[in-house]
């Protein structure tokens, strides 16, 4: 069994010219040759950001064509897909939504009452690798918070990040009686210039792990005495900040981590959000964007 590793993938397609998003590109065979060797044992493991599971739809929640076609090529690849959230996820879709009031509004007035049950189950939750997981696919599938055995290593994996990208503000559908006045604030928005995202729609609160999540990460470090092989997260802790040269104030998730550093032995930590390669430390951290490294 091999486990390989990298960073964010923000969706199947590269949207910007020249950018390495897209797993369809960071895994075809070219750039990813490895895969020759590996089996459905071996994984490859995604640092938050994956975004295959974005779209909100008003009257469904299943999967659209081409990103049914899309996870389809990436089950049929030879390997296993793990992926730890990051803040660029449809959290809604992929773990259920909680949103009552989202759900009660306007915006899903049409939607089928057996599809709003399913809209608050989300993907299949199974116990795997010693976690809980939710399973897009077989061989796809998105790791929650907790230790892992992936390979005889022990792993621990903290998703989420605060989004970087909402300056303008957030958008409360729920705000709103009717599309009209929706999209009226939606303009006045986008008039503004500022980049911002809309709840439920391009950003989900659950980015930021809350205190229960938080609880839940200490408990299964305590079980495991405080000592893992490796760490997977989307973010860091907020000691790293200024050397990965990053602007943004330290943020609950990078205090959060910075505990756990304090506390945590462990061999290597992988993490992904900031859209850079880079190596800390000697080569104990590892900042990780389109880069697809082995770790054992
Ligand atoms: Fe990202």
């Amino acid at each position: 069994m091999a486990l390989f590793i990298t960073g964010d993938t923000h969706g199947a397609l590269c949207l910007d010219y020249g950018s390495p998003d897209g797993y369809l590109t960071r895994f075809n065979t070219a750039n990813f040759s490895d895969q020759k060797n590996l089996t459905k044992d071996d994984c490859v493991i995604i640092c938050g950001d994956f975004g295959g599971i974005w779209d909100t739809n008003r009257r469904s929640i299943d999967e659209s064509r081409a990103e049914k076609y899309d996870l389809d090529w990436l089950e049929n690849k030879p390997f296993t897909t793990l992926f730890v959230p990051g803040n660029h996820e449809n959290y809604d879709r992929l773990c259920g939504i909680k949103d009552q009031e989202l759900l009660n509004s306007w915006y899903y007035e049409n939607m089928p009452s057996e599809t709003k049950q399913r809209f608050r189950q989300g993907y299949p939750r199974q116990k795997r690798y010693g976690g809980n997981v939710r399973m897009i696919r077989p061989s796809v599938c998105m790791l929650e918070t907790g230790v892992f055995r992936l390979n005889g290593y022990t792993c621990f994996v903290y998703g989420g990040a605060e989004s970087h990208d909402t300056e303008g503000g957030i958008l409360k559908l729920s705000d709103y009686p009717n599309k009209a006045q929706y999209k009226r604030a939606f303009e006045e928005k986008k008039r503004a210039g500022k980049s911002f995202r809309v709840k439920g729609l391009s950003w989900w609160e659950q980015e930021i792990p809350d205190s229960l999540t938080e609880q839940l990460a200490e408990k299964a470090l305590e079980e495991c005495g405080w000592n893992v092989d490796f760490v997977f997260t989307h973010d860091c802790p907020s000691g790293l900040l200024e050397m990965i040269g990053a602007d943004q104030r330290s943020s609950r998730v990078n205090e959060f981590l910075q505990t756990v550093q304090e506390r945590l032995t462990f061999r290597q930590w992988f993490f992904g959000h900031y859209h850079k390669n880079m190596e800390f430390m000697d080569q104990r951290f590892h900042l990780l964007y389109d880069a697809i490294i082995r770790i054992e």
